[in-house]
């Protein structure tokens, strides 16, 4: 089933910190793929706090990304909803999966499992304020007692629900433990609105794997596309047109990585680019060879120049690939 406008089968799953527009650039730049945002604070949205309002502000962005809100109001919701609606999301994604305590604690993100009426409530409110269409990202349940995925999601449908994302792992989970796809599958086949799969694809072969044993949709990505953003449009292409994965080249990977920093300095200034450059330099030169030593260098830089030194002196050797 065609989910919205959306040409493709995979999802670039919202990260906090992670899916930012630096980093939302750079995926859209290697082809294919349904982009979501960061999550965004409903609270510090409708306060007006600068800081959020840039994170929820896509009008630049010349492809579709859906904005994802948090929180736990129905009013609040809806009126963040019609700021995201003006900050030029193409859809709003009501986030009832987070599992971190201070969401947790503020009654929202995946505690809105366990308050169904209230998460109802916050959908219906946010389908009536906005001319945008709405989904919800949601996890099985609070915990392995408490497995509530299959009425979710026809909660969800019931309260004006475009889409749904189910990743399959509980609140207690985390991101432990394997995906239970089987429960994916149940959700799927318990709504008619249309159902992206989450949890564990991190590659071409098992995203095809998740749509055949539970018949969603399409698929979500995250964890796998961190230091390889190119991910989304490899998986794109492979599902579109069966084109295997290219492998991707030491030189590639270099060119991604100075390339993602370049768009993290022009975002955020070179002092907070630095610092943020890195975690992403760590994902890059994951399971490459001598890595260990590079980001000990890499994280002792304090000044780009000395950065840039240290990223040319580690990315001089080839024969190395991954996918
Ligand atoms: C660093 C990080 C930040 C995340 N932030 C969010 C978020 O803001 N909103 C959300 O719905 N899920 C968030 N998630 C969960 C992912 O969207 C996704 O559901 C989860 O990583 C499982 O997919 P995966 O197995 O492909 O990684 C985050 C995950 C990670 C690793």
């Amino acid at each position: 089933m065609k989910i919205l406008d959306f040409d493709s089968q995979v999802f670039l799953a919202p990260m906090a910190g992670i899916t930012d527009k630096p980093m939302r650039k750079l995926v859209h730049s290697f082809g294919g793929g349904n982009i979501f945002s960061e999550m965004v604070a409903i609270n510090a949205l409708e306060r007006k706090n600068p800081k959020t309002t840039r994170i929820a502000d896509v009008r630049d962005e010349p492809y579709p990304v859906i904005v994802q809100l948090v929180g736990y109001d129905e009013a609040m919701f809806a009126d963040s909803a019609k700021l995201a609606e003006d900050l030029g999301a193409h859809s709003i994604d009501i986030n009832m999966g987070c599992p971190v305590k201070k969401i947790v604690n503020n009654n929202s993100g995946s505690y809105l499992s366990r308050n169904i009426l209230q998460a109802s409530k916050i959908i219906t409110s946010v389908v009536k304020a906005t001319s945008l269409n709405v989904s919800v990202k949601f996890r099985l349940g609070w915990d392995h007692d408490h497995i509530n995925a299959v009425e979710f999601a026809q909660m969800c449908q019931d309260s004006g629900a475009s889409f749904i994302t189910v990743h399959g792992r509980t609140r207690s989970d985390f991101y432990s433990g394997l995906a239970d796809w089987e429960t994916i599958a149940k959700v799927k086949n318990s709504v008619k609105i249309p159902v992206v799969g989450n949890g564990d694809v991190v590659d071409a072969k098992s995203a095809k794997l998740m749509l055949e044993q539970t018949q969603v949709d399409a698929v979500m990505v995250g964890r796998a596309a961190l230091g390889a953003p190119w991910i989304i449009s490899q998986i794109d292409s492979y599902l579109k047109k069966g084109t295997e994965p290219q492998k991707i080249t030491i030189e590639q990977i270099k060119k991604t990585l100075l390339t993602h920093i370049k768009e993290l300095r022009d975002y955020y200034g070179d002092r907070t680019a630095l610092a943020l450059s890195r975690k992403y330099v760590c994902w890059y030169c994951k399971g490459l060879h001598n890595a260990k030593q590079f980001r000990e260098q890499y994280v002792k830089t304090t000044d780009f120049d000395t950065a840039f030194d240290v990223i040319d002196d580690y990315f001089n050797f080839d024969g190395e690939i991954k996918q």
